[in-house]
């Protein structure tokens, strides 16, 4: 039931709420006779589904000690079950739909789940691993080197291009209409900036230096006291990051992205760099047709990894898994974007707002999650996420 920060969600009701999804979108609309397992469930467990129920303050959720954990895996038994019955009734489309949509919420908050514990551990002041040992698969080179070779770039022409989710798999309601999107000649760099590089950046002043930041990054500067990126400490002169592996020498990481930056940092290194950030349709543009693949959860890194070969064959690296990448775009939809249906429409499209879109996915997210269309975001000061840099130019 830790829950270390008013973003973060306590595991426990990570669990209970995913199971929350499936009962309230799924099992009490389409399921006849189905019995809740608990009546104060549907408000308790509500995330932020302002047209479904009411529901307590997020930051309160910690004080959730009951019902126990013993209760929650009960309820998802009980969710289980049910969805087994309702799936064996040969349900109308839109029950598969929908059961698609919860098993798409449910890597969201597996993704959460590893990211709040990360910050829970950090916080914690006995500093617990919570992966120990080596990583089970090596991802490209994957050898800690001391440093990245130099970064290289890779050129797009650019033109009438079109962006957005095509074709029969699933998506979000923010991925479509796919449209078409103008875009001038491009570069973007072959690999993800590491934290030898972004070491460089702090140690030339960079968080001293207000030309390099936008204003409100500035005024996020001054109020939170940042001098680092978030898990980054130097109590013994050097700094160290803290990871799902525990607490690691700078020295030993220097080639790996960094990662655990706001967008406000993302964009004041970049500015530093002389270079910027890519918009989301010029990522989205360099990867589609490409794999999906990379160091996502699937590979047991657990933390962000050094590129193999950057560039290699005018590809750019890393585009998937690693990092999340923090984009120039404003989160909005697309022309002619239309919500989700009911209570269900609450799920993206009411947070297009002052968020930031992100892109390609990170260590910890599913590798059957993340796509070329798909669109994270996050408020600019966001930092507990697995959230990393990209530059690019022109
Ligand atoms: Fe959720």
């Amino acid at each position: 039931m830790v829950q270390s920060s008013p973003e973060t969600s306590p595991a426990k009701w990570h669990l209970a709420h995913t199971s929350w999804f499936f009962e309230s979108f799924i099992l009490r609309e389409f399921l006849p006779g189905y019995r809740l397992f608990n009546t104060d469930f549907p408000w308790l467990f509500n995330s932020y589904y302002r047209s479904f129920a009411a529901f307590p303050e997020k930051r309160l959720r910690s004080s959730f000690s009951r019902p126990g954990l013993e209760e929650v895996l009960n309820y998802r038994q009980h969710v289980d079950e049910a969805i087994d019955r309702l799936l064996q009734s040969s349900p109308e489309p839109e029950v598969l739909k929908r059961i698609e949509l919860g098993a798409n919420h449910e890597e969201q908050h597996q993704e959460l789940l590893l990211t709040d514990i990360l910050n829970a551990f950090f916080t914690n002041p006995l500093r617990p691993v919570y992966a120990a040992g080596q990583p089970e698969t090596k991802i490209g080179s994957s050898t800690r080197t001391e440093t990245a070779g130099p970064l290289g770039f890779v050129g797009f022409a650019g033109g009438l291009c079109e962006a957005g989710h095509s074709g029969e798999g699933f998506c979000f309601d923010n991925e479509l209409p796919r449209h078409r999107v103008w875009l001038e000649p491009y570069s973007l760099a072959a690999r993800l900036v590491t934290n030898g590089e972004f070491e460089e950046f702090i140690a030339d002043g960079g968080y001293r230096r207000s030309e390099l930041w936008l204003s409100a990054g500035w005024d996020a500067v001054q109020q939170y006291g940042w001098r680092a990126p978030l898990y980054w400490t130097s109590e013994s002169g050097d700094w160290s990051l803290f990871t799902l592996r525990g607490e690691q020498l700078l020295a030993r990481v220097a080639a790996a992205p960094v990662s655990h930056v706001s967008y406000f940092e993302a964009d004041a290194y970049a500015r530093w760099a002389g270079l910027r950030l890519a918009t989301e349709f010029e990522w989205e543009v360099a990867a589609a047709g490409r794999p999906a693949t990379g160091n996502l959860l699937d590979s047991g890194q657990m933390e962000p990894a050094p590129s193999a070969s950057p560039g290699k064959d005018q590809i750019p690296e890393q585009l998937f898994g690693d990092c999340w990448e923090w984009t120039a775009s404003a989160y909005l939809g697309y022309p002619g974007f239309r919500p989700l249906a009911g209570s269900l429409g609450e799920y993206n499209g009411k947070f297009m707002s002052g968020q930031m879109v992100l892109r390609g996915g990170s260590c910890v997210t599913p590798a059957t999650h993340i796509r070329a269309s798909y669109r994270n975001f996050f408020a600019p000061e966001t930092r507990w996420q697995f959230s990393g840099i990209r530059l690019a130019g022109m």
